[in-house]
């Protein structure tokens, strides 16, 4: 950029404010900065060994134990780094970073792959590095963990893929406000027609839905390492969800995985031969050319099909993506090119985990969209594993809740009533959920508040629509 201003300029511009001294201190080299990358799918290829030998080789705070417990890793401490469940990969991250001496500590998206109670852990590892002259910064697109992460919010808005502009700081109160309104009112801007709500809510009538296919899997048992996971028996139809609720190291993505065909169950038990299409939780995408190349080679027949564009290619907003390079896409990009992979793929049942991944808040609505009226449409079956709340309690038609100790030993229970399970899953974290009223974005009650023992005595640890 020509006009680009130069440093005298910058400095002068923000003259006796923080960002003076902070900028000055970037000029003379003063400032070392520490990033948790946003897409830590990657770090088992850059990096290899056990969780041990890597945090050992950049223990400089020697706060590793504390850490280590925060973060519940002391359990998978001896575990290669590419066996990690996608939650447990998360929080090996956040531990790097926060074991590190820095000045300046960057978070980019640290909820991704946590499940609730792991997002208020990882909320409190961060806030532990709060000191004097040290700068934490935190990019993060789930709002229920807001009011528990931040002091002040920046909202970022712009044109996806042109240009972006940060706004001042703003309360945490302001800031979800503004974000959500889609207006800033100290610039007197509005950078969205249409303030974002949650709710969502989006039924198929009972009498529009014929089931016919009845499919079932039996019990089966998978030991992996020093896990193990015992699946109860189900049976599920066509045209419904199942989401898939559980802690980190529970063991879903390895029930996916054994439903796809990827990984055989112990002790010579059969899956069903079933017509899947599975979306990986990690993506780690390998393929050379562009979107479009890639949706021609994979789905040559739903990418054209006008039905497809109109019900998946567009509300994804997949088409501004056909000229780029898969190999260049950012996290939320290429989950929403994966996504539509996953759709475009002719089969009976899709096994879909963790769509939400990276997802931006918008997207993450248009995204549950897109699943349920596909899957409705197609009388198909979906299997998704969420932990994002909204999304989880929008697409279920009914619940499979996995219970246990995490990264030890789990359970599978047999698919039940979203209800019941919700609130059995909830029970089991401790947590409870509100709605903001004028929003509904939900909330995460704090422990012991007036609403938290309110909810837990009368047993509704979540709402559904009211
Ligand atoms: N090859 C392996 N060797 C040893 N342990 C493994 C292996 N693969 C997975 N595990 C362990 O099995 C447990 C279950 O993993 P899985 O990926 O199924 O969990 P998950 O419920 O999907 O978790 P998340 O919510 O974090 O994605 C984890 O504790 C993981 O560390
Ligand atoms: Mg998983």
């Amino acid at each position: 950029y020509q006009d680009a201003p130069d440093w005298t300029e910058i400095l002068t511009y923000f003259r006796g404010s923080e960002l003076q001294n902070y900028f000055t201190k970037i000029l003379e080299d003063d400032l070392k900065a520490i990033i948790k990358p946003q897409y830590v799918d990657q770090i088992p290829k850059a990096v290899k060994g056990s969780v041990q030998q890597l945090l050992d080789k950049k223990d400089e705070l020697k706060n590793q134990d504390y850490v280590c417990s925060i973060l519940d890793l002391h359990g998978v401490k001896n575990r290669n780094v590419e066996d990690l469940s996608g939650g447990e990969l998360q929080r090996f991250a956040i531990a790097m970073v926060c074991i590190q001496k820095a000045d300046i500590f960057m978070f980019d998206e640290p909820s991704s792959y946590l499940d609730v109670k792991q997002r208020l852990k990882a909320a409190q590892a961060i806030r532990g590095l709060i000191a004097s002259n040290k700068y934490i910064i935190v990019v993060e697109h789930d709002l229920s963990v807001l009011d528990y992460l931040s002091d002040f919010i920046c909202c970022l808005y712009g044109m996806p893929g042109a240009y972006g502009v940060v706004t001042m700081p703003f309360s945490v109160r302001e800031g979800i406000n503004i974000f959500l309104d889609g207006f800033v009112p100290t610039e007197n801007l509005r950078f969205r027609e249409t303030s974002l709500t949650f709710k969502v809510s989006e039924t198929a009538t009972e009498e529009e839905i014929k089931r016919l296919c009845r499919y079932e899997y039996p019990r089966m048992h998978k030991a992996l390492g020093e896990f193990s996971i015992q699946v109860e028996p189900g049976e599920f139809t066509d045209s419904e969800i199942i989401v898939m609720l559980g802690e980190n190291g529970t063991g879903k993505t390895t029930f996916i995985r054994m439903l796809a065909g990827r990984l055989e169950p112990d002790d010579g038990i059969k899956v069903p031969q079933l017509n899947v299409s599975y979306k990986p939780q990690k993506i780690s995408p390998k393929s050379q050319g562009t979107v479009r190349q890639l949706l021609h080679d994979k789905i040559r027949d739903a990418y054209i099909h006008p039905q497809f564009i109109t019900d998946v290619i567009k509300p994804m907003q997949v088409e501004q993506l056909y000229d780029q390079e898969v190999l260049n896409l950012s996290g939320g990009e290429l989950q929403r090119v994966a996504l539509t992979l996953c759709l475009g793929k002719p089969a009976d049942v899709y096994l879909i985990d963790e769509p939400s991944a990276y997802l931006d808040s918008e997207q993450r609505l248009h995204a549950a969209k897109v699943i349920k009226r596909f899957i409705l449409h197609a009388k198909k079956t979906a299997f998704v594993v969420e932990h994002d709340f909204i999304m989880a309690t929008y697409l279920a038609d009914r619940v499979v809740v996995f219970e246990g100790t995490p990264s030890v030993k789990a359970v599978a229970n047999v698919p039940q009533n979203l209800l019941i399970g919700m609130n059995k899953f909830l029970q089991s974290l401790d947590i409870t959920f509100r709605r903001d009223p004028n929003n509904f974005r939900p909330r995460i009650n704090k422990l012991n508040s007036v609403k938290d023992s309110e909810q837990k005595k009368s047993g509704n640890y979540f709402f559904l629509e009211d």
